[in-house]
C-alpha cells in the first residue's frame, strides 16, 4: 500500500518564465498602450481568489450555480457517453466542482487518474491533498503551467476526458481561442472527449447584474488588480480614484470589465519606475467574460477538427456544458 504522497505528483511545463519578471513585463505594456489593460490573472491574489468565490456565492451570480446544477444532473451521462480512463482538466483550480465528475467516474469504474493543470501551484497543491485523501482509489497528477503551455507535453494515460469549465474560455483574448481550441484538439486522440463549459448569450439586464452586484463584490473584486499592484510594484494606485464598469460588447458578445478613473489620476509604480497619468473618464480594461450561442461554438470547435456531439444545460438555458470529439470520430 502506497501513502497519498505516491498518489500525488506535481510537474512544471511549458516556460514559464519568473512569475515576478512576467508581471513587470505584462504591467509595463499594458499601463504603456494606447488603450491601457491589464491581464485578469492578477486578480487572483489570496485576497482576490476570497473575493471570487464570495462572487461566485451572489444571488446575480448564476454562473457557477448553474454549471454544478448540470453536473450535479449529468455527471454520471457525460462520464458514459466517454468512459475515460483519465479526466484532464485545464485550470483546475481548486477542483472542487470536479468532485462530482470524479464521483460518476468512480460509480462508473471508469479510470483512476486525475490530470489537473493550473497556473497556481498552491491551489494544485491544495487540490491534489484533497483529493487524494477523498478518494483513496484515485491518483492526481498536478501540472503547473498556464493554457498557452506545451500542452501536448501532458502525459497520457488512455481514454481522455478533457475538461475546461467555468466558461473560463469566455475570458480568453478572442484572437487567442482559435489556437487554444487547435491545442486541445492536439491532446485528443480516437474517441476522446473534450467537455467546455459556456455562458450562454442572454439578456443584456441579467448579465449586467451579474457583473455589478449590488453588494458591491464585483467591484472590489475588480479593484483588487490596483491592490495588487499596489503591493507587489510598490505603487500608489488610489483604489477611491477609479469606478467599476461592465457593459455588454454587442459585436463580440463579450462583457467588458474595466476601471475608470472618475478624476486626474496620477500614479507611481516604484519598482519598475513607471508613472501612470490618466484623464478622468480614461478606462483600463481588466477581462472579457465571453458569452456563446450554440451554433457560434459548434462553429468554433468546428475550425479546430471538433464535433459537438452532446450538450447539456441547465433548467432555465443560462449555462451549458458542450461535449466535443475530433470529427473523424465522432458518430454521425
Ligand atoms: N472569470 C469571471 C467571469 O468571467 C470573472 C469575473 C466575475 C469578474 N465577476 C467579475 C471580473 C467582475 C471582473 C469584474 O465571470
Amino acid at each position: 500500500m502506497t501513502g497519498d504522497e505516491a498518489r500525488f505528483t506535481l510537474t512544471r511545463i511549458g516556460h514559464a518564465a519568473d512569475a515576478s519578471q512576467q508581471m513587470i513585463a505584462d504591467v509595463c505594456a499594458g499601463l504603456t498602450a494606447e488603450h491601457k489593460s491589464l491581464p485578469s490573472i492578477y486578480f487572483y491574489d489570496d485576497h482576490g481568489s476570497a473575493l471570487f468565490e464570495e462572487i461566485t456565492r451572489l444571488p446575480e451570480y448564476y454562473l457557477a450555480r448553474a454549471e454544478a446544477q448540470i453536473l450535479e444532473m449529468y455527471a454520471n451521462d457525460i462520464i458514459a457517453a466517454v468512459h475515460p480512463d483519465e479526466l484532464v482538466e485545464i485550470g483546475a483550480g481548486y477542483a472542487r466542482k470536479t468532485q462530482l465528475l470524479l464521483a460518476a467516474i468512480h460509480e462508473r469504474e471508469a479510470g483512476n487518474v486525475y490530470v489537473a493543470i493550473d497556473v497556481s501551484e498552491s491551489a494544485l497543491r491544495h487540490a491534489g491533498e484533497n483529493l487524494t485523501e477523498m478518494y483513496p482509489w484515485l491518483e492526481v497528477r498536478g501540472y503547473v503551467g498556464d493554457f498557452g503551455s506545451d500542452l501536448a507535453s501532458v502525459q497520457r494515460e488512455g481514454r481522455r476526458l478533457v475538461a475546461f469549465l467555468g466558461s473560463t474560455i469566455g475570458n480568453l483574448p478572442l484572437d487567442q481561442r482559435p489556437s487554444f481550441f487547435d491545442s486541445v484538439a492536439s491532446m485528443l486522440e480516437g474517441d476522446d472527449g473534450f467537455l467546455l463549459g459556456i455562458d450562454l448569450m442572454k439578456d443584456e439586464s441579467i448579465l449586467i447584474a451579474a457583473y455589478s452586484d449590488s453588494a458591491g463584490v464585483s467591484s472590489a473584486f475588480n479593484k483588487n488588480v490596483l491592490t495588487v499592484l499596489n503591493r507587489e510594484l510598490d505603487g500608489d494606485f488610489d483604489l477611491d480614484a477609479f469606478d467599476h464598469v461592465t457593459q455588454l460588447n454587442a459585436t463580440t458578445g463579450c462583457m467588458e470589465q474595466s476601471l475608470r478613473a472618475n478624476r486626474h489620476v496620477s500614479a507611481r509604480l516604484e519598482t519598475i519606475d513607471l508613472k501612470i497619468t490618466m484623464e478622468a473618464g480614461e478606462s483600463i480594461h481588466t477581462e472579457w467574460s465571453c458569452k456563446f450561442t450554440r451554433e457560434q461554438i459548434t462553429e468554433e470547435l468546428a475550425n479546430a477538427g471538433l464535433s459537438v456531439t452532446d450538450w447539456w444545460s441547465d433548467a432555465e438555458n443560462r449555462y451549458a456544458l458542450v461535449l466535443a470529439r475530433r470529427a473523424s470520430f465522432a458518430p454521425a
